[in-house]
């Protein structure tokens, strides 16, 4: 056998939060008093009127096969949120409801692509873009972080120096992981004026739309409607309702668009649980309103952790404006140091001397940072950051 297994598949690697998050959870286990940071969903519980939706689906014998790309209630409950909450304006053909965004980007990767299609990101990504865009045999082009900050407008204006003809989708993340910026009007304006002169796929992923602390989130459709034929919104039900385990994610794209994903899926996991449909109807009625005091409970968190980090001497980071998520620039404390150590190793060593697990930039494509996670407990945050500033200084 020339080949045992796919090419194509062979350079996929394992999730890296998902495995950093096992190991962490492994040592917790052994006994290790593990502080952990990694974790990429909220620390609180799905609302109960959303438990209660699914149990009350469940008695009622909502557990067979159904629609492949959402049932038609949860597609109507979707165009009414984005009308009502984004003011953008999506029938239901156009939506299609997935196993988690997951599912929705790597099949939009699977329906977009062709072999050798270029599909360009910001660094730092959120870790599936590029294995994605490699298992359905495109090719990722990432435009790098700035030599010092993380200044996104820079990497805007680099953007269409990265291109080719072979380019096919632009990928955006706002509110961002790990890097928790949100774009603003300008920074969208900027994409925009971009994105106009190419013919391009516009994949927005907007799930952590919800935890935008500083200004109501906005998409690059509320500027650029004449966009829309390109334009591919990405959102879930994981970051925002915390739902992670549940597994709801959606698109809202052009009809042809929504057609294929539905097609793939159909032929792929077939359908999302009816029952959970059901919570996910009842969760996205509710809205945003239901998320309040877990969101402000996240902003003060997002503060915490900010202030004790600033207290670090040696290094730097822009203070984050949407997501749980704050990206660490080490790279002039790394320079500092005669070991030469990396991010990933110097992760490596905080997790096995001093108990604390961090995500190295590697992961998202930005060397010499670290992605702290503060969607954890306040007692925690302190401690961790009293221990991280002790193995820094
Ligand atoms: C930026 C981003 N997009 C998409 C996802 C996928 O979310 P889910 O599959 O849980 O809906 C995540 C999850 O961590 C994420 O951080």
């Amino acid at each position: 056998m020339e080949h045992k297994f796919s090419k194509r598949l062979l350079q996929v690697q394992a999730s890296p939060t998902l495995a950093l998050n096992a190991k962490a959870n492994a040592l917790k286990k052994q006994g290790k008093p593990i502080l952990s940071f990694v974790v990429g969903e909220p620390d609180y519980d799905t609302p109960r009127v959303i438990v209660d939706a699914l149990i009350d689906s469940v008695q009622k014998g909502r557990t067979r096969y159904g629609a492949a790309g959402g049932g038609a209630e949860l597609r109507q409950a979707i165009c009414a949120k984005l009308r009502r909450e984004n003011h953008l304006a999506f029938s239901p053909e156009q939506v299609v409801v997935g196993i988690g965004a997951k599912e929705i980007l790597f099949h939009l990767c699977l329906s977009l692509l062709n072999e050798g299609d270029e599909v360009v990101f910001l660094a730092p990504y959120w870790v599936s873009y590029g294995d994605q865009v490699v298992a359905a045999g495109g090719k990722p082009v990432v435009v790098p972080p700035p030599e010092s900050g993380l200044d996104v407008t820079q990497q805007i204006a680099q953007l269409e120096s990265y291109c080719t003809s072979r380019t096919k989708i632009l990928i955006l993340n706002s509110p961002n992981n790990p890097a928790g910026y949100c774009f603003d009007e300008a920074a969208l304006r900027q994409i925009g004026e971009i994105a106009k002169r190419h013919d391009w796929w516009i994949i927005s992923d907007e799930i952590y739309e919800y935890l935008s602390f500083e200004a109501p989130h906005l998409s690059l459709l509320n500027l650029f409607p004449e966009l829309a034929s390109r334009f591919i919104l990405v959102n879930g039900f994981s970051k925002g309702f915390a739902m992670t385990g549940w597994r709801v994610g959606y698109a809202a794209a052009p009809l042809d668009v929504a057609q294929i994903l539905r097609n793939v899926q159909s032929q792929s996991s077939t359908c999302l649980p009816g029952f959970i449909e059901d919570a996910a109807c009842v969760a996205i009625e509710h809205g945003i309103g239901l998320m309040e005091k877990e969101i402000a409970s996240l902003h003060r968190r997002r503060d915490l952790a900010y202030g004790l980090l600033q207290q670090i001497p040696g290094i730097q980071m822009e203070k984050p404006q949407g997501a749980f998520y704050i990206f660490i620039d080490m790279r002039s404390w790394l320079k500092m140091q005669s070991s030469k150590e990396t991010s990933m190793e110097l992760c490596a060593r905080l997790l096995e001397t001093f108990h604390l697990a961090l995500v190295p930039g590697e992961a998202f494509g930005a060397p010499g940072f670290i992605r702290m996670s503060y969607a954890v407990s306040e007692a925690d945050i302190v401690a961790g950051l009293e221990r991280l500033k002790n193995a820094l200084c």
